[in-house]
């Protein structure tokens, strides 16, 4: 691949975009020594395993082995390719885009389906004032939708006819195949002919707008009680589902930092119109961690009002894990009169919301209720196991005041002592913190032999192999200046394994035009994969001290197995003696 941009340019961007700094506005930061600690934005945990170190500008999670640099933090926490994180550091750096040489086709594709999705949106809204949409606008009405709210949220109609909206785009200069990308069209094939139709049709329809203003999705609705009652737009290149979250362009400028999360677009947009202007809602998915993470950028709390029925219920439960883990403050609705907020509120008005809004229980409370409701504690034995349970939960929580404040209360209700309660607390609390550093050792072992598994299948090589091409690559990282003195005895080809091959061309062609080393000029070369690897490698190795006779070693027994590659193909078995003599003998001189 070109070079697109400089070094220069990028040394520059990574000096201005202070990767500690960037990374404060995703992730909470904790100082551990020279580095610092998190959870990490790219999995679901509970106890801090993404490290960021200030010194190599570099990050690294021990959970889940995604690692990189500022760029490649922002690919990622962004959902972007390499040159959309260059200028969106760029504008935050306010920096200026060098003018040309770089490959933009990515970014102009994804324009052109931001305008697409646009461009249907304004179809749909003006349908709803012309005779097609007449049904869909009454529908509106019917549900109390006011006109101002359906300007706000550009809601509209897709007429009921097979290619209104595909004529519509084609008139603006879109291609059917565009439109099919978006997934505004379906396509069948009859006898070898393809043809293309609306996703869309006889529906009254909901924009799916992302916190940047554009429009990335729809929902559409039947106007009756035939099913699908909603269809919502899949997966494109511009919207990912599980990241879909009804309502933010507005929401996002939430005052007080706080978002009320309900199932149902139609609800939050009811939400709005009644002056919950922090009202969001997640689209027919279950919440996931990368959403919650996507929440925790805009709020400090998070009030969940799920609907009434089971389902709604158990999702509750999902998402306070979910939540908690991340650390969010929360809240947590329980409806009553009513199974969803749209209904509550057109029943009873807005106050009735607003006072269960204000007498939400936290997150505790809303567990040890629902415990309370699964014993019978008129009996001795419900009452200690409701107890136990209840202790369970205050367990979880650091918070100390918290703690207290509910032991008390179980206290009072049980007519118990607080001591004992808080007794049990300290000691449940203990056996998760252990249980908890056990997990995360075997995590860290199991990733790192779970990788090197993979590959060794992938690349059917001998495990042996792939810690001596690693090793070798740690080595010159560390040590760019044995290349010299090892050219003539190692290749690319040596390397068994792909990504390595990969990694040790792009290290020595480097070294070869006495280009730095370090991990932000890698990051346009490697996909975001291969990042990983290497920043694996290179924090795998970067405590020990490396010779030039270790580096010849791990050379033998790469070629080793080649030559038994060649011949016969067999697997190239090396012993463990072997491999102990080739290194831990020698590192020792
Ligand atoms: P609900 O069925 O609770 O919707 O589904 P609602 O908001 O109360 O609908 P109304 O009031 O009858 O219009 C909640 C969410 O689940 C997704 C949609 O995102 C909806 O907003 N869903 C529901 C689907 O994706 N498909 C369906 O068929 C039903
Ligand atoms: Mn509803």
């Amino acid at each position: 691949m070109a070079n697109r941009f400089s070094d220069e340019f990028l040394a520059e961007l990574r000096m201005r975009c202070d990767i500690e700094q960037t990374i404060s506005s995703y992730v909470q930061l904790r100082r551990r020594g020279k580095n610092l600690v998190g959870l990490c934005p790219f999995h679901n945990e509970k106890t801090p395993s993404f490290t960021v170190y200030p010194d190599s500008q570099s990050f690294y999670c021990f959970g889940c082995g995604a690692g990189g640099e500022v760029i490649s933090f922002i690919r990622r926490a962004e959902n972007l390719d390499f040159t959309e994180a260059v200028r969106y550091l760029c504008d935050k750096a306010s920096m200026v885009m060098p003018s040309e040489g770089y490959d933009d086709s990515l970014a102009q594709k994804r324009k052109r389906m931001y305008e697409i999705n646009k461009e249907a949106a304004r179809f749909f809204n003006s349908c709803l004032f012309t005779d097609v949409g007449k049904e869909g606008l009454e529908y509106f009405k019917s549900r109390g939708y006011k006109k101002s709210t359906i300007t706000k949220f550009g809601m509209g109609y897709a007429p009921n006819e097979w290619r209104a909206l595909l004529t519509h785009l084609k008139s603006k200069g879109y291609s059917y195949e565009e439109a099919y990308e978006a997934n505004l069209a379906n396509k069948s094939e009859k006898n070898g002919k393809v043809s293309f139709y609306d996703s869309f049709r006889n529906r009254v329809m909901v924009p799916i707008i992302d916190a940047r203003g554009n429009v990335v999705a729809f929902g559409g609705r039947v106007l009756d009680d035939s099913k699908p009652k909603y269809i919502n737009t899949s997966d494109t290149f511009i919207y990912k589902k599980s990241l879909g979250v009804f309502g933010l362009n507005f929401a996002k400028n939430t005052t007080d930092k706080k978002l009320i999360l309900v199932e149902g677009y139609m609800d939050a947009i009811t939400l709005h119109q009644h002056g919950f202007s922090n009202a969001i809602a997640c689209l027919g998915t279950a919440l996931t961690s990368e959403m919650a993470h996507l929440l925790s950028r805009y709020a400090d709390e998070v009030i969940l009002c799920y609907d009434a029925d089971e389902a709604g219920q158990k999702a509750t439960q999902r998402a306070i894990e979910i939540f908690k883990s991340i650390g969010m403050k929360l809240k947590v609705i329980h409806l009553s009169g009513g199974k969803d907020p749209d209904e509550i509120i057109r029943k009873y008005g807005p106050e009735r919301f607003r006072s269960l809004i204000d007498g939400a229980a936290n997150d505790i409370e809303f567990a040890l209720i629902r415990l309370r409701d699964s014993f019978q504690l008129d009996t001795s034995d419900g009452k200690m196991r409701y107890l136990e349970k209840a202790a369970e939960v205050l367990a979880k929580t650091n918070n100390r005041i918290a703690q207290d404040v509910y032991a008390g209360r179980l206290a009072e209700e049980l007519s118990i002592s607080k001591e004992s309660i808080m007794l049990r607390v300290e000691q449940l609390q203990k056996k998760n913190v252990r249980l908890e550093n056990k997990n995360r050792f075997a995590q860290i072992q199991q990733r790192s032999i779970s990788e090197n598994n993979k590959a060794a299948l992938s690349n059917d090589v001998n495990i042996k192999v792939i810690k001596a091409e690693q090793m070798l690559i740690g080595a010159l990282l560390r040590n760019p200046e044995f290349y010299e003195r090892m050219k003539s005895s190692v290749k690319s080809e040596d390397f068994s394994v792909n990504e390595h091959r990969r990694i040790f061309s792009l290290i020595t062609e480097k070294i070869k035009q006495q280009r730095s080393l370090e991990l932000t000029f890698f990051a346009q070369e490697l996909d975001p994969k291969e990042l990983d690897t290497l920043v694996r490698i290179s924090k795998q190795h970067e405590q020990l001290v490396f010779t030039l006779s270790v580096c010849a070693d791990c050379v033998r027994i790469m070629k080793q197995q080649k030559e038994k590659e060649t011949k016969a193909g067999s697997s190239g078995e090396i012993s463990d003696e072997e491999f102990a003599q080739y290194f831990h003998k020698k590192r020792n001189n």
